[in-house]
Parts: C-alpha cells; sequence; structure tokens
C-alpha cells in the first residue's frame, strides 16, 4: 500500500562531480542508510535549510572514487526514498553540444537519451514487472523552482535541453559527438541515466540542474575534452549549485502540493495484484 507523502518538502539532493563535500546545511547529521540493493555511494547527510529538510548524497562517493558504471544507482535512489524525501534533485557536470550552452552555464534538463548499458536500470523484475511511463522523466515544477533559484543564486540557465547518458568512464569520440547532436541532445553526461528511471519507479519527482563544463569534442578547431578545463569550471559551478540549493528553500512553496510522479506506479504494474499481496 502506497503512504500519502506528506505536505512537507523534503528534497534530496544527489551530488555529482566537485560537490562530493556536499552542501551547507543547519543542524546536519550524516547517517548510515542501509539498502536491500546493495551500498549506497556513502552515508546520507540530513539537516534544514531555510526550515526545509535536505538530504545530500554524494553520487560518487567521498572523495569522488566511485566511476559513473560502478555507482549503485539503486541503493542511492533507494536511500533517499527510506530517509523519506518528497523530490530529487540532481547537481551534475556534463559536456555542451551546443555553441549556444556555454561552459560555466546550467541547463535545466527536460530529456535524456541513455546509451548507458550493463547498468542496473530497475527494482522491477522478474515477478514483479512494472512498465513506469518515461515520456515525461522530470518534474517540471520542480525543475521550474530549481531553475528559479539557479537564477537566483547568480547562474545563467537555460530551461529545457536533452541529455544524453553515455557510459564512459571515457569521454566521447569526435564521430559520437556530432551523432549525438544530430540526435538533438543539448548536453552530454555519464550519470543521469538510470538515475532518473529509478526515480521515476520510487515515486520520486526529479529534476536535474546540469553544470556545463565542456564543449565535449564536436568543434572542429579545439582539442578533446581535457580534464583540467572540466576542473576548473568545475568548482567554480559547483559553488553556483550550493547556492542554488539554499535559493531553493527560498522558493519553495510553504505547502508541497501532489505531483504527478507521486503516483507513477498507480497504472504501471503488469503483474496480478493479488499476486503482490
Ligand atoms: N561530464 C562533463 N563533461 C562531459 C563530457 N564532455 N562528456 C561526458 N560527460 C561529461
Amino acid at each position: 500500500m502506497r503512504a500519502e507523502k506528506s505536505s512537507f518538502w523534503h528534497i534530496g539532493v544527489i551530488g555529482g562531480s566537485g560537490l562530493a563535500a556536499g552542501i551547507d546545511l543547519e543542524d546536519a547529521q550524516e547517517i548510515a542508510v542501509s539498502s536491500p540493493f546493495g551500498e549506497p555511494s556513502g552515508p546520507v547527510v540530513t539537516g534544514r535549510l531555510g526550515g526545509v529538510r535536505f538530504t545530500f548524497l554524494a553520487r560518487h562517493g567521498a572523495g569522488h572514487r566511485i566511476p559513473p558504471a560502478q555507482v549503485n544507482y539503486r541503493a542511492n535512489i533507494d536511500v533517499l526514498k527510506r530517509c523519506g524525501v518528497t523530490d530529487v534533485i540532481s547537481l551534475s557536470a556534463v559536456g555542451s553540444l551546443r555553441e549556444d550552452r556555454a561552459p560555466g552555464q546550467f541547463v535545466m534538463v527536460d530529456q535524456f537519451i541513455d546509451r548507458t548499458m550493463g547498468r542496473a536500470n530497475s527494482f522491477f523484475g522478474p515477478g514483479l514487472v512494472a512498465h513506469v511511463s518515461l515520456a515525461d522523466p522530470v518534474c517540471t515544477r520542480l525543475s521550474g523552482l530549481l531553475g528559479a533559484a539557479a537564477r537566483r543564486a547568480g547562474g545563467e540557465v537555460h530551461d529545457g535541453g536533452c541529455y544524453v547518458a553515455i557510459e564512459g568512464p571515457q569521454f566521447s569520440t569526435r564521430a559520437e559527438s556530432r551523432m549525438y547532436q544530430a540526435w538533438g541532445a543539448d548536453v552530454i553526461g555519464m550519470t543521469a541515466m538510470p538515475e532518473a528511471r529509478l526515480a521515476r519507479e520510487a515515486e520520486l519527482p526529479y529534476a536535474l540542474l546540469a553544470m556545463v563544463t565542456d564543449y565535449d569534442c564536436w568543434r572542429e578547431e579545439e582539442a578533446g575534452v581535457e580534464v583540467t578545463d572540466v576542473l576548473a569550471v568545475l568548482h567554480a559551478n559547483a559553488r553556483t549549485a550550493r547556492a542554488a540549493v539554499a535559493q531553493l528553500a527560498a522558493v519553495l512553496p510553504s505547502v508541497r502540493e501532489a505531483s504527478p510522479a507521486d503516483r507513477a506506479l498507480e497504472h504501471a504494474f503488469i503483474t496480478a495484484p493479488d499476486a503482490r499481496d
């Protein structure tokens, strides 16, 4: 049976590269939460900001030790759900596939193309079959609020964008980069999938603040992606992203109304309901 969500916001924050040190929270407490899906990336840190509860999880673990393909995305989403978060925001570094999405800018992603391979991408499987809708993988309300918060934090923010998730850990070839452009992708990263899929299955509204660190390698005149260049932009972006989280507490409506993603499983199960009792 589904427990109704409370009318209070509790924001889960998944911090990617550049954000391993976490976000500033009042009364912060570190808690190790275990999951039947295995080890999450680390303990969560929970605390308050402007009267709103936030629970933070570093996607790549302390000291950035877990590569994109080895992140246990199921355990990460599961522990946030167990902590009682109502909504999840992801703060993730990306490359840009467009001239007008420059390093240092932010993109509120609203679509995905998934090119990851072999990652555990569902909570369901044999014996309990469910097919959630992923047509609109991002919560429009949460994304709008996070975008507004990032602007208040001084970020240059673009609304909407398609994120192609690659397996990595290598960056793309030029041919791949141009193919992703031809497919209509705007930004490229290695981690938002299967995270966004799993958040939907867990009935957690999801939004992604993508922090552009580089132009990937589609530009003829440029060398490929250099990690040193990425890191320089990453640190500046991470400061704005932290400030955006603080601003989010200020722009959230005082009462949390239901979001469509809260009931994603309502029409998703194929397994006969009595078999699930
Ligand atoms: N993360 C940051 N920049 C990236 C790029 N160019 N490709 C994939 N992931 C990235």
